[in-house]
This record gives structure tokens, C-alpha cells and sequence, in this order.
């Protein structure tokens, strides 16, 4: 058995070693030229006067390209052409690139692009969501309405009501390798690329249009990127494009990375998000309906904006049937770098909407929150375990009409209460915080039900090619790329599985647009589940042919031959793999085949907001207790257990990883990292010296993570389920848990009789020591 075999990851090696080579590390030819852009330096206006002269004249310099000489298309926009290259007189943001140096070395270049002398005539930018509501400046017309039942008669009706607002902010990727990509001219003026890229095909497309050629004359190659975490998805369009251009106008090769604050600074990052709330419930704390308004910073071009909000949207009910609902978004066009995808991909700010939401709910009610979450989780599938509903119940539906048939979380919540030893926690540290008055504890739980596919149905396809040589030795390719995931890893084990060989039978290889086309870029968590099951049929039609050549050859049937152990049975005849592999090139069978597949069952209205945009849903939920100092604001995570559904998993220490890397990401994001722009719209933390991601020291002390051991009820890749994207929200438990020890800064603990708990903390995120002491005081005065 290969799969579900916790192997290292199979670069882990080559990473460790600093051997593993990314875009800046493969071997440039000789003459090969630096890029870097010159960058605006206003948000908003037009260019009055530019004058490159000296930047010409620098050092090293052999070209320098404006908008005007770029040989055809002026875009690196993954959606609606919106986004130049190069400013054509208008500029939209500070960072925007403005003009393309190529010199001889990187140093040169960067040199020579801060010699442009740029005038501008300043236009009033829009900066901030209240700007944009004030300017009405959106994408998309107007708002996005979905709704299910009748939200405002049912507030109105209910016997108790919270209504607030929080404001969520941005995340920078923080991949540690930055954007990079090499262009190599071939020749006829075809196009060789390596790029830092989740999405290959993408990056072939935008430099074919970029150069006025057929796909076909360009080919990419991605064999892994330094981490993407949803910035790769688009954000490499620019240097692939440029790294092009500069090559078909210099005829040598060129290549382009930024340096950490360029990065930071052009690049787009997470949308921040505030989002209103009225939910009205009953004494007990059950939902009858909540109203969200989810407002989010989409930057200045459209990028991949519409369905990061409508995954917001889909995410805004996270675990909880919510009879009664209605979300309004509204993606509001700013001057500010072009929000992106972010691991998550907009879902994460919505389930962030409800978790507060709970929460508000229980401290109004001076309920454990525990207790309300419970109390309002969908109902269990009808044979599920550990279910709290008798009989057979119908699934319920999310607000956008899916029924909810795998809903693991009673099981998965019971289980985490027990192993985490919440209960006398809880208990314990209402205990502390009565003894101590400077310090203070706080505790949460909070869950995560996370759709997986791409809501755009089309996108849900994989292709692969698979060879068998005549040695035995196999070589795999698919569309997926590697960013850290463990992506190759799990999809070499499932080649491995079916051909019964050992993993080092099997070659990982680069992902190349030449092999295999038309591909998704790696994300939606949907890369094993795609590319596995490509995989899969590759290898099972080469399978067939083998086992048809062989029981003819052996004078058996082909249901007599097996594939297992590094050897291949036919009938009482044992050969090693490649012996039979030699016997069938003898034999001229075709060892190489192509494998497709397309995700069944999925339909999806995104006017309407109704259908099953997603194949099945991952689960998981996390448990974090946190201290803060209430004089500082200043907190640390204690501890934190988690719990992750990865169905039956493909490899669990790759998963566990993902669901650790995750957990850390996601609390990074809504602890400790703050995006601060100035009221000029320049970014002030660019760097990791003001930009605070979560380091070594800030992993909790205590940290159990498990995974749930049930199968995916969707026949996905041997039952396994996504796992790159939802453990990301475990961390939203530790914002919970940062709320409930400044709520206990207010009065007697939530355990106490109703009506007797101090105000709402009505914390913000991120909640930064600043905003932690805010709210302290707050919650004191
Ligand atoms: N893990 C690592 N180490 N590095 C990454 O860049 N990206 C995340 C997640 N886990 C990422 C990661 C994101 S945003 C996605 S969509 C998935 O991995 C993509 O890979 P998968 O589909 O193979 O899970
Ligand atoms: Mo992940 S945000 O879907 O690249």
C-alpha cells in the first residue's frame, strides 16, 4: 500500500539541504538580463510628464519599455482585461509598475528604476470601504444579494436580537520565496517560461496574448514555488509577462524577481472586510435569522475579486443552519493594490461573520459558547455517528440550497471536547481569571465546514500523462503545481498504488503546458482531488493494456493479472514490474497514456445564488486558549487542539502538516499580522520588520493536532478530502478565544447567571495588543 502511507514529502530532502531549485535557482544561460519595474508613486491620477533618461543612462542598462512599446496585448489581468502591464497615463495605485528596466544583473536593474523622474496631476484616491461607499466605486454594479426565507420578518419576530459590526483585516502572503519567473527566447519566436505559479496555463495564455502568439508557441514549466498560498494564482502574471517582452525585444533571456518590499508593495494581498450583523434568536440561543452585510477591498482591478466575495458569502452560514438568511456584498473598488487570492479564498472572512456572530449570541445570553455553536449546527446525516437528532432526518439545506449529507461535526465536536479536556479547562480558567487580575485567560472552540471544488464549474477538470519505460521506471505529470502542499507527494502515491511498485519507481516531474494542457491553477484544495484521479485513469489504462499483453502472452485472463508488491502475477506466473514492463514494449502495447477527469454531481447559479456549487464539505474544529496582559494588550496562544477531517487520508503526515501550517497561518492572520497603509495610500508594512507573521516562538506551547478517522462519503481519490485550504480557519478560534479573555476583563465569567456579563468586547481583527487593550478598556469602563 502506497496511499495513506505517511511519507516524508518528496522534496523534503532537497528543501532542507537548500538543494531544492526554484525559478532563481535554475542555472540562467549566459547573458541572461535582470528586470524590476519602476513603480508609481501616487494612488491615484495620471502621469503628467515621465522622464527615463537617467534610467536609461544607468549602469548596466540595455533597455528600458514603456506601455508604448510593449508588442501587444497591455494586460496581465486574470479576468476582465483590466489590469496593464505598464500604466497607459492613468495610475490606480501606489506600486502600480509603471515602467520595465533590463540590465545586465538584478542590482543594476532595481538600481535604475528609482532614476525615473515621474509628475503626476493627483486625483482624490479612494482608500479605505467608507471612501468607497461614499464614491459609490465598486465592481459589479451594485450589491450581491442572496437570500433564503424571509430574514427581515424573522428578526423581527425573534425573541432576542445582537447587531454589530467587525472589521477584518488583510493578510500578506509572506510566501517565502518572492514572485519570480525566467523567459527563455527560442527559436521562430517561440516562448520558454519558468514561473512561480499555481497556475501554468494562465501564465502561458497572458504571455501568448502578451506576444501575439498561439499558445501553442509557448510552453511553461513550474517545477515547484517557495510557498503560494493564493498569491501565485495571479499575481505572477506580471513578471511572466514581462520577463517575455523584455526577451522578445532583447533577444536574450531575461528574468525577473522582486525583491520582499517591491513584493509586498505590487502585489496583492487578502481582502479586508468589515461585515454588519443583525441575528435574531430565540432564549435558548438558536438562530432564526441573521443579516450580514459584507463589504470587502477589492484594490483597483477587478482580479479574481467576484468569486473570492461569493465564497465569503457561501461561507457566511460556516457550520449552522440558519432558517432565516440574507447576505448583501459589495465589492468596493479602491485605490489600493489589487486584492487576491488567499488560501481560503474570501471563505475564511465570511465564516469569520457567523463565528462572531455565535459568539455575540452566547454573551448575550451568558451562555458557553460551546453550547450555541452546538445548539445551531446542521443536522446530522441520516446514518451518521454521533449524531444528536433521532431518527432519520432530512438533510438541511446551506442558504444556498445544498443539503448538508456529510456533516461530520457533532462526532468530530464531541470528540475534540473530550481529548482537549475542555470542560475542566473552562472551568479552571474562570477559576484563574477570578484570582488574577492583571493576566487573564480566555478560551474557544469554533469550527469549520469548507466547500470544496471551484465555484466556477468549468474549472473543475485535471489531465495527466503518465510513461511506463522499459525499464520499469515511471514517469508522471499533471496539471497540478507544488507549492509545499505536499501535492506530488500524495498524487506520485496514488500512481505508485496502481501499479503495486515503490514510490522511487515513480518521477516526479515539472509541471509543462506542454504535457498536459488547458489546466486549473493549483487551488480551491481541489489538487489531489483532481490530479489524483487523473492520474489514476492514466495509470489504470496503461494498467489494462499491460494486463490484457500479459494474459495473452501467459495464457491466462487479464482479471488474473495483479499489480502489487514491485512485481506483477499473471496467473501462477511472478514477474518483477520491469520484467513486464520489458515483456509488454516487446510486445509493442503503448505504455503511455493520457488520464482526464472532470468532478461529477456539481451545479452552480452564481446570479441566483442556488445550487451545489460544492462536491462534498471538509471539516474540522479547533480549540485555542490564549492569555493576555491587560495592562499591554499583549497575548500569547497557550495551547491549541485540533481536530481535521481529511477523510480516509492520503498521506497523514503531509496532512497533519497542512492542517498545523494551517492552523498558524489563520491565527497569524487575525492576531498578529497588520496591513497599514498610510493616507496616501502607501503601504507602510513591507517588510517583515513592521509586518508581523507568526514565527517559530509564537506556535502554541501545547499543540495536539489529529486527524478524523472517516471516509469522504464522495467518491473522491480513495476517499480522501481536500485539505490545503480549511484548517486555515482553525485559527479563527484563537480570535474567539482572545474575545472571551478580554470579556472576562468585564464582569463575572460567561458561566455566570444572564444578564450579569460586562459588554460586548466586540474585538476587531486583527487583534493585535493595541486592539486587545482597546477593548479591554472598553470592555472595563
Ligand atoms: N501549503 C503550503 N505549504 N504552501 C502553500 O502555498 N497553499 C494553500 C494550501 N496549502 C499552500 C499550502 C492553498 S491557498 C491552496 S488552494 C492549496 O494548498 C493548494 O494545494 P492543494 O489543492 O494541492 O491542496
Ligand atoms: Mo488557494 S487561495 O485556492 O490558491
Amino acid at each position: 500500500m502506497s496511499v495513506g502511507q505517511a511519507t516524508a514529502h518528496d522534496a523534503a530532502r532537497l528543501h532542507v539541504t537548500g538543494q531544492a531549485r526554484y525559478v532563481d535557482d535554475i542555472p540562467a544561460p549566459k547573458g541572461t538580463l535582470s528586470l524590476a519595474f519602476g513603480l508609481c508613486e501616487i494612488a491615484r491620477g495620471r502621469i503628467a510628464a515621465m522622464d527615463i533618461a537617467a534610467v536609461r543612462a544607468a549602469p548596466g542598462v540595455v533597455a528600458v519599455l514603456v506601455a508604448g512599446d510593449l508588442p501587444a496585448a497591455n494586460d496581465v489581468s486574470p479576468s476582465v482585461h483590466d489590469e496593464p502591464l505598464l500604466a497607459e497615463g492613468e495610475v490606480f495605485y501606489l506600486g502600480q509598475p509603471l515602467f520595465l528596466v533590463v540590465a545586465e544583473t538584478h542590482l543594476a536593474a532595481r538600481k535604475a528604476a528609482r532614476l525615473g523622474v515621474v509628475s503626476y496631476e493627483e486625483l482624490p484616491a479612494i482608500l479605505t470601504i467608507d471612501d468607497a461607499l461614499a464614491a459609490d466605486s465598486r465592481f459589479e454594479g451594485g450589491a450581491v444579494i442572496w437570500q433564503q426565507g424571509d430574514a427581515s420578518s424573522a428578526l423581527a419576530g425573534a425573541p432576542r436580537q445582537v447587531q454589530g459590526q467587525i472589521e477584518i483585516g488583510g493578510q500578506e502572503h509572506f510566501y517565502l520565496e518572492g514572485q519570480a519567473a525566467l523567459a527563455l527566447p527560442q527559436e521562430g519566436g517561440d516562448m520558454v517560461v519558468h514561473s512561480s505559479t499555481q497556475h501554468p496555463t494562465e501564465i502561458q495564455h497572458k504571455v501568448a496574448e502578451a506576444l501575439a502568439l498561439p499558445m501553442h508557441a509557448v510552453r511553461v514549466e513550474t517545477r515547484r514555488m517557495g510557498g503560494g498560498f493564493g498569491g501565485k494564482e495571479s499575481q505572477g502574471n506580471a513578471l511572466a509577462v514581462a520577463c517575455a517582452v523584455a526577451a522578445r525585444a532583447t533577444g536574450r533571456p531575461c528574468k525577473m524577481r522582486y525583491d520582499r518590499d517591491d513584493d509586498m508593495v505590487i502585489t496583492g494581498k487578502r481582502h479586508d472586510f468589515r461585515i454588519a450583523y443583525r441575528a435574531g434568536f430565540d432564549d435558548e440561543g438558536r438562530v432564526l435569522a441573521v443579516d450580514f452585510t459584507q463589504y470587502a477591498r477589492c484594490g483597483w482591478a477587478q482580479d479574481l475579486s467576484l468569486p473570492v466575495c461569493d465564497r465569503a458569502m457561501l461561507h457566511a452560514d460556516n457550520a449552522y443552519y440558519l432558517p432565516a438568511v440574507r447576505i448583501e456584498s459589495h465589492r468596493l473598488k479602491t485605490h489600493t493594490q489589487s486584492a487576491t487570492a488567499f488560501r481560503g479564498f474570501g471563505g475564511p472572512q465570511g465564516m469569520v461573520g457567523i463565528e462572531r456572530v455565535m459568539d455575540h449570541i452566547a454573551h448575550a445570553l451568558g451562555k458557553d459558547p460551546v453550547d450555541v455553536r452546538r445548539l445551531n449546527f446542521y443536522a446530522a446525516p441520516a446514518d451518521g455517528a454521533g449524531m444528536r437528532i433521532s431518527d432519520k432526518v432530512k438533510p438541511q439545506e446551506t442558504p444556498y440550497g445544498q443539503p448538508v449529507e456529510d456533516f461530520e461535526l457533532h462526532g468530530m465536536v464531541e470528540a475534540l471536547l473530550a481529548s482537549s479536556d475542555y470542560a475542566p479547562r473552562r472551568a479552571a480558567i474562570a477559576e484563574w481569571n477570578a484570582a488574577n487580575p492583571i493576566l487573564k485567560k480566555g478560551i474557544a472552540l469554533t469550527p469549520v465546514k469548507f466547500g470544496i471544488s471551484f465555484t466556477l464549474t468549468h474549472l473543475n477538470q485535471a489531465g495527466a500523462l503518465v510513461h511506463v519505460y522499459q525499464d520499469g521506471s515511471i514517469h508522471m505529470n499533471h496539471g497540478g503545481t507544488e507549492m509545499g502542499q505536499g501535492l506530488f507527494q500524495k498524487v506520485a502515491q496514488v500512481a505508485a498504488q496502481a501499479f503495486g511498485v515503490g514510490l522511487e519507481a515513480v518521477k516526479i516531474t515539472a509541471t509543462d503546458t506542454a504535457k498536459v494542457p488547458n489546466t486549473s491553477a493549483t487551488a480551491a484544495s481541489s489538487g489531489s482531488d483532481l490530479n489524483g484521479m487523473a492520474v489514476k485513469a492514466a495509470c489504470e489504462t496503461i494498467r489494462d493494456r499491460m494486463a490484457e499483453h500479459l494474459a495473452e502472452l501467459h495464457q491466462t485472463k487479464p482479471e488474473e493479472v495483479e499489480f502489487e508488491g514491485g512485481e506483477v502475477r499473471i496467473g501462477s506466473t511472478k514477474l518483477p514490474f520491469a520484467e513486464a514492463a520489458q515483456e509488454c514494449y516487446q510486445g509493442r502495447v503503448s505504455l503511455s497514456a493520457t488520464g482526464f477527469y472532470k468532478t461529477p454531481k456539481i451545479t452552480w447559479d452564481r446570479v441566483k445564488g442556488r445550487g451545489r456549487p460544492f462536491f462534498y464539505f471538509a471539516y474540522g474544529a479547533a480549540v485555542t486558549e490564549v492569555v493576555i496582559d491587560t495592562l499591554t494588550g499583549e497575548n500569547r496562544i497557550l495551547r491549541a487542539d485540533i481536530l481535521h477531517d481529511a477523510g480516509a487520508s492520503l498521506n497523514p503526515a503531509l496532512d497533519i502538516g497542512q492542517v498545523e501550517g494551517g492552523y498558524v497561518q489563520g491565527a497569524g492572520w487575525l492576531t498578529t499580522e497588520e496591513l497599514v497603509w498610510d493616507g496616501k495610500g502607501r503601504l507602510r508594512t513591507h517588510a517583515p520588520s513592521t509586518y508581523k507573521i507568526p514565527a517559530c516562538g509564537d506556535r502554541p506551547d501545547v499543540f495536539n493536532v489529529a486527524l478524523w478517522d472517516a471516509q469522504n462519503r464522495e467518491e473522491t481519490i480513495y476517499r480522501s478530502k481536500a485539505v490545503g485550504e480549511p484548517p486555515l480557519m482553525l485559527g479563527i478560534s484563537a480570535l474567539m478565544a482572545l474575545s472571551d479573555a478580554v470579556a472576562a476583563c468585564g464582569g463575572p465569567s460567561s458561566s455566570e447567571a444572564i444578564g450579569q456579563q460586562g459588554p460586548y468586547p466586540a474585538l476587531d481583527a486583527p487583534a493585535t495588543a493595541e486592539r486587545v487593550f482597546r477593548a479591554v478598556q472598553r470592555v472595563q469602563a
